[in-house]
């Protein structure tokens, strides 16, 4: 059985009290949730053991790191590795989010390293693939993504890739206000998990959360979340704000 996921990406957003006073008002909500879904809030790196502590009493709720190291250890200056993360007992990772693809110059081969060292260290990637709008507009977007996953994560055993989530943010959606339509979210979920069908087998693919980002937002989450390959959200602008992230957790598909 697939999980269900709400994950708030912070980015670069909100000092630590702002941050911590956000959590608060999210557990203030004491949502219900069901044994297959989770909340999970990748949040800056100073603030990942104060907010884990702040979740600590509240079942399916998670803290994630938005990134991890390509290189294992060493003289990396400014760098966390994957096992640090692990170290302070972190479960999860961002990992290929499309700003640090654009930014930061992170190949498909770099996340591979990234997502070996997460694994390695007993984290669960979240692994980030997307298209452009330039993509998009030449109806390459099916190729390009394919190529993403082949590239990063299709070295991975059956094991492995059953340990890791992926999120489809198509780039023209983020931030931007414009959402894919459920429908464009829909068609591209189920062809990522036909090529992880074809790769590894339909139970394997099946049992896969592949979320949704770019622009979810309250108003928009149950019609992109119920969609068959929809398994919740990676969701930034609108994870910054109670009221609306609330709304999003609560609009994860109920799986028995
Ligand atoms: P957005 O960001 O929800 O602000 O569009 C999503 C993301 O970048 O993960």
């Amino acid at each position: 059985m697939r999980k269900q996921i709400a994950a708030a990406n912070w980015k670069m957003n909100l000092t630590l009290k702002e941050g911590l006073k956000l959590i608060n008002e999210i557990l203030e909500a004491k949502i219900f949730m069901e044994p297959t879904q989770e909340a999970v809030f990748a949040v800056p790196f100073p603030y990942l053991i104060d907010t884990k502590n702040a979740i600590a009493d509240t079942p399916n709720f998670y803290v994630a790191a938005q990134n991890c190291a390509s290189e294992k250890q060493g003289a990396y200056t400014g760098e966390t590795s994957a096992q640090m993360i692990n170290s302070i007992n972190i479960p999860y990772v961002i990992i290929g989010h499309s700003e640090r693809r654009e930014y930061y110059q992170e190949t498909n081969e770099i996340l591979a390293k990234k997502i070996n060292l997460a694994l390695a260290n007993n984290l669960t990637p979240i692994f980030c693939c997307g298209e452009s709008l330039k993509i998009r507009q030449s109806d390459k977007q099916n190729e390009y993504v394919q190529k993403q996953l082949g590239e990063s994560l299709f070295h991975l055993s059956e094991e492995q890739i059953s340990k890791t989530i992926i999120a489809y943010e198509p780039i023209w959606a983020i931030g931007t206000g414009l959402t894919a339509s459920s429908e464009q979210a829909q068609e591209m979920h189920a062809h990522i998990r036909k090529i992880l069908a074809d790769k590894y087998g339909s139970v394997v693919a099946e049992n896969i959360s592949i979320l949704y980002g770019g622009s979810v937002k309250a108003i928009n989450a149950v019609d992109i979340f119920s969609q068959p390959d929809v398994d919740g959200g990676l969701v930034g602008g609108a994870s910054l704000v109670a009221n609306e992230f609330i709304t999003i957790i609560k609009s994860l598909k109920k799986i028995q």
